[in-house]
């Protein structure tokens, strides 16, 4: 069962705003347990990829399928208004319709994963801002998902917190996917890459470590913006020459 596909995009369309393509037709997948990086430049739609995965958003066309069953855990942005008042303890168990009788460990358990030593009777509102992005951070671990999407999970943590997330994702054995600028963090657990391209609005699958798999695709970038510069002069080259053809085509109107 180690092949099976848990996620699959086929031919996915989408598009915030009329013909500005954000995925135009991109296909991958991802087998069970795969830890991959989603890779891209700013603003190419990574965020939104992981958005369409959610079902956040729909795509225009083509399919997103999710083996039947799995879960999705994502980690939020920001503690909601509402459960400030909650403590560390009862902001973990919100989600238990039956509070598991080992959460105690369990919690124990999620805040390690990400270094983080606080009291469970803390209120989650008195956090400050890093300290709840960790806390949000340990509390998409502890439901343990079949898929845990993480964009830019490094940003909030230390160089113990990160080494402390990268011991646990090395263990996960579910399927993980992330965003992150932080190549050192990405090379010690991520084992393929999906690029996605900005220009074509595609995704490719490329399979390797980090750092190899970057050399193989600014190597792909350098050529296709070389063949792009050739291509912009030769339509210049002819841009001109239109011109200039127009230009006499004028005169000679006007002469006429
Ligand atoms: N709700 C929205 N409405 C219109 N355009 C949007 C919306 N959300 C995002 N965009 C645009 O879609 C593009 C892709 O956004 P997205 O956030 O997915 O990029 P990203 O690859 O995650 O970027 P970054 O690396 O900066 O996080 C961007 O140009 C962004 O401005
Ligand atoms: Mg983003």
């Amino acid at each position: 069962m180690a092949e099976e596909v848990i996620l699959r995009f086929d031919k996915v369309k989408f598009e915030y705003l009329h013909k500005k393509p954000i995925l135009d037709e991109a296909c991958f997948s991802l087998r069970r347990s795969a830890k991959v990086t989603l890779m891209g430049q700013n603003g190419a739609g990574k965020s939104t990829i992981f958005n369409l995965i959610k079902k956040e958003l729909t795509p225009l066309s083509g399919q997103i399928s999710v083996a039947a069953g799995a879960t999705i855990g994502t980690a939020r942005q920001t503690i909601a208004r509402a459960d400030a008042a909650l403590s560390v303890e009862q902001y973990f168990s919100k989600d238990f319709e039956l509070i598991p009788g080992n959460i105690k460990s369990r919690i124990a358990k999620a805040l390690d994963a990400v270094n983080f030593d606080i009291p469970l009777d803390r209120k989650v509102g008195e956090l400050s801002g890093g300290q709840q992005a960790r806390l949000l951070l340990a509390y998409s671990l502890l439901a343990n998902p079949d898929i845990l999407l993480l964009d830019e999970p490094t940003n909030n943590l230390d160089k113990a917190g990160i080494d402390h997330l990268i011991g646990f994702l090395l263990t996960y054995d579910k399927t993980v996917m992330v965003i992150s600028h932080d190549a050192d963090f990405l090379n010690c657990f991520t084992e393929g890459v999906i690029y996605l391209d900005s220009f074509t609005h595609q995704t490719e699958m490329y399979v390797g470590d980090y750092y190899s798999v970057v050399e193989e695709i600014s190597r792909r970038v350098e050529r296709e913006q070389r063949e792009n510069a050739q291509l912009e002069k030769q339509i210049k080259d002819r841009k001109e020459k239109v011109n200039f053809f127009a230009y006499i085509g004028g005169k000679l109107r006007k002469l006429a």
